[in-house]
């Protein structure tokens, strides 16, 4: 195989969501909120939590002993796992799920770019079997949003839910079905205080407020504009128009968020996926989770050309292309 035409292509993908299912209604008995603005302003209608003392590396071994199944696969050379929720903030959660998963001693890290980490992780894995540093990597994007978010915001508790995705990514052929393209990635640190968790680091080791904190109008415009951006570019690098675009894959932010970013790029409504309505905005899991939810009930099939694009914390942005392969999601 030549070196240059080495490439990341999808070969399983599994998904995990705990089993309870908080409604709207049941937040608005807690919080002064109402399942109509939580639908009008989001879109959603329900997110999965985890039971108390649930770690992210639970779901992350749920999802990704279903994407390993889905691949076929008993075996990886890296395990990434992209996060906002590690276990603890040392070390990575990671190698515990590589261990968890009997993959033995394989090289395993963390990827942290918030709501854009599997995006993040989909590039590093590809520099990884692109290199041939390895030749099967397993991702995983989970997140324990339920462990970070202040019991008394009703703004984020109205948002976000759990859940992890992953992907069995395998060295292959750029040519093939399922291989990753061109990849846009960004960030702007300038902007780092408008999705932050500001407690618990070097900056403020104890006393600061370890819930997580979003300026939701600031973040809800730039999500639109850096994502329509990004998703251009990639498709510039791939020498795709928008109209071969047959289904748009955006981090599931906010359902008003998708509609203005398929406006923006002029895509029908009905090639854009969103499985919000049933689990909310689950940070990194939410572009496998969505993929594994739209190739299972048939609304992405194999040889549909996929635009993926994310926007999150940092800030931070990024999109990439693929054809759909044929592979059975194992859902959870
Ligand atoms: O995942 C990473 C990237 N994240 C995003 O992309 C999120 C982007 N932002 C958003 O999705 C939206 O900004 C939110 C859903 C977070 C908030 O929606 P919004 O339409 O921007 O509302 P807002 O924060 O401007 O608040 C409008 C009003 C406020 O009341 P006043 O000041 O107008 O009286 C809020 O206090 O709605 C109020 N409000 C609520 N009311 C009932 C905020 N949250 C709630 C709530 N229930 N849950």
């Amino acid at each position: 195989m030549e070196l240059g035409a080495r490439a990341a292509v999808l070969a399983g993908i599994g998904s995990w969501l705990p089993p309870r299912i908080v409604t709207n209604e049941e937040l608005a008995g807690e919080l002064d909120t109402s399942d109509a603005w939580i639908r009008t302003r989001t879109g959603i209608g329900s997110r999965h939590v985890s039971a108390p003392g649930t770690a992210t590396s639970d779901l992350a071994v749920e999802a990704g002993s279903r994407a390993l199944k889905s691949a076929g696969a008993a075996e990886a050379d890296a395990v990434l796992v992209a996060t906002t929720t590690p276990d603890r903030p040392c070390p990575a959660t990671a190698p515990e799920v590589a261990s968890r998963l009997g993959l033995g001693t394989v090289p395993a890290f963390d990827v942290a770019a918030v709501c854009s980490g599997f995006v993040y992780g989909l590039a590093v894995a590809s520099g990884l079997i692109a290199s041939g540093s390895a030749r099967r990597v397993l991702l995983i994007g989970a997140d324990t949003y339920s462990t970070i978010l202040d019991p008394a915001d009703r703004t984020t508790r109205a948002v976000f839910g759990d859940g992890a995705g992953a992907v069995v990514l395998r060295a292959g052929q750029a040519s093939e079905v399922g291989a990753l393209g061109p990849f846009d990635l960004g960030s702007d640190g300038a902007f780092a205080d408008l999705i932050t968790v500001p407690g618990g680091g070097s900056r403020q080791p104890v006393g600061g407020d370890r819930y997580f904190r979003m300026q939701g109008k600031k973040v809800f415009r730039r999500a639109v504009a850096q994502m329509a951006a990004s998703s251009r570019a990639v498709l510039e690098r791939t020498g795709w128009t928008v109209a071969d675009v047959d289904r748009v894959v955006a981090h599931q932010a906010n359902q008003r968020i998708l509609d203005a970013v398929a406006a923006e790029l002029g895509v029908p409504a009905g090639r854009v996926v969103s499985q919000i309505e049933r689990v909310g905005n689950t940070s990194a899991a939410s572009i496998p989770l969505a993929l594994a939810d739209a190739a299972l009930g048939g609304g992405l099939r194999p040889g549909h050309r996929v635009l993926l694009t994310a926007f999150g914390g940092g800030l931070t942005w990024g999109s990439t292309v693929l054809r759909w392969p044929d592979v059975a999601p194992v859902a959870g």
